[in-house]
């Protein structure tokens, strides 16, 4: 075969631009066929190596055209199975991700802490594993006291990291007024303040969940009094409930607010009759509130004859619930898409 013939044959069966590179180099490279065809031009004798000479250079001149022909169809074909293959479909129907909704307790937990942020409070927050001083010690609920026993707490087991006990313990936080404390050390008079977060109880049925959430008001200025917490808590559950929502302050006891009482709501479910949700008394509490103890003041050095003030904590589940109609407070944490998306 000659060197032309096997070219051609090689050609043929060339189907890619990188394989048409090797056949090149192959024949007309730094050490290709043609070129050692031409190193032995010097040794031949004068007339030989003319016609000789001459047919190589002819035969480059033809492969070099026969490569550029073959490379041009070899190009214009991967383009154009490249482009059919990234073929867009632009009448194609687009997918459609569904964007994820708010969780009750967010839409309600926004919507509070709007009504208190447009009367001027501002927002604090504090830790969820919180010390036993913070929880309980600085509220005036002093080890031992019967007052512990309100509040079904989650101890952090002592004996892990620390051999911490007593005051020194640590809790989750079982309500969210420790934040009222360490504010109150990191801050002087005026404050006007809600701290929402996450609180943790060991309890669980129909109206009570391990966690839930609560916010907690603080308002310390000179003369507070009791009928600005009971004005201010009546604006706010009207602007949320509506203008005929019944409401009602219990007497109470809260060891950190003297005097203290209990904020209640007519029961959503049986307008008041008594059922289930409410254990037949047609009132839903949702609040703790009081004014603030004196000992409190004295725990975070204010001037118990300058300040007087109020604080407040209300239940957030609770009054999602109220508020939507939800009879179960299970069902917020159960993640179950059917409850979820009516919100
Ligand atoms: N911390 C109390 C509770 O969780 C509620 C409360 C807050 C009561 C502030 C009075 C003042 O039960």
């Amino acid at each position: 075969m000659t060197t032309l013939e096997s070219f051609l044959s090689e050609l043929e069966a060339v189907a890619t631009t990188a394989a048409l590179r090797e056949l090149r180099s192959k024949y007309l490279g730094k050490k290709g066929v043609l070129t050692e065809q031409l190193k032995t031009l010097p040794s031949l004798d004068p007339h030989h190596r003319a016609v000789f000479g001459a047919s190589i250079n002819e035969t480059k001149k033809y492969i070099e055209e026969r490569l550029k022909e073959h490379e041009k169809q070899l190009t214009s074909k991967e383009i154009k199975a490249k482009l059919s293959k990234e073929k867009i479909d632009i009448t194609l129907p687009g997918y459609y991700k569904k964007p994820g909704g708010r969780h009750p307790v967010t839409i309600i937990l926004a919507e509070i802490t709007d009504i208190f942020v447009s009367m001027g409070f501002s927002i604090e927050e504090g830790p969820e594993v919180e010390s036993d001083y913070y929880n309980f010690e600085a509220l005036n609920i002093p080890q031992n006291h019967p007052a512990r026993d309100m509040q079904d707490t989650f101890y952090i087991d002592s004996n892990v990291g620390s051999n911490r006990s007593g005051d020194d313990a640590f809790v989750l936080r079982t309500h969210t007024s420790p934040v009222q404390i360490r504010v109150m050390k990191n801050s002087s008079p005026p404050l006007r303040f809600i701290a929402p977060g996450k609180v943790y109880r060991c309890d669980s049925d129909i109206s009570h969940s391990p966690m839930f959430h609560q916010i907690e008001g603080l308002v310390v200025d000179k003369d507070i009094s009791f009928a600005n917490l009971k004005g201010l808590l009546e604006g706010f559950l009207r602007k949320v409930f509506g203008p005929d929502v019944p409401v009602r302050l219990r007497p109470s006891f809260f060891p950190f607010t003297e005097p203290s009482a209990e904020v209640d709501m007519g029961c959503y479910f049986c307008k008041g009759s008594g059922c289930r949700v409410c254990k037949g008394t047609g009132w839903i509490e949702i609040m703790g509130a009081g004014m603030v103890d004196p000992r409190v003041f004295n725990n975070v050095g204010y001037d118990t004859n300058q300040y007087s003030g109020f604080a407040f904590g209300m239940g957030i589940e609770r009054i999602a619930s109220l508020k939507y109609g939800i009879d179960d407070i299970r069902l917020y944490y159960e993640g179950d898409l059917r409850f979820l998306r009516q919100f």
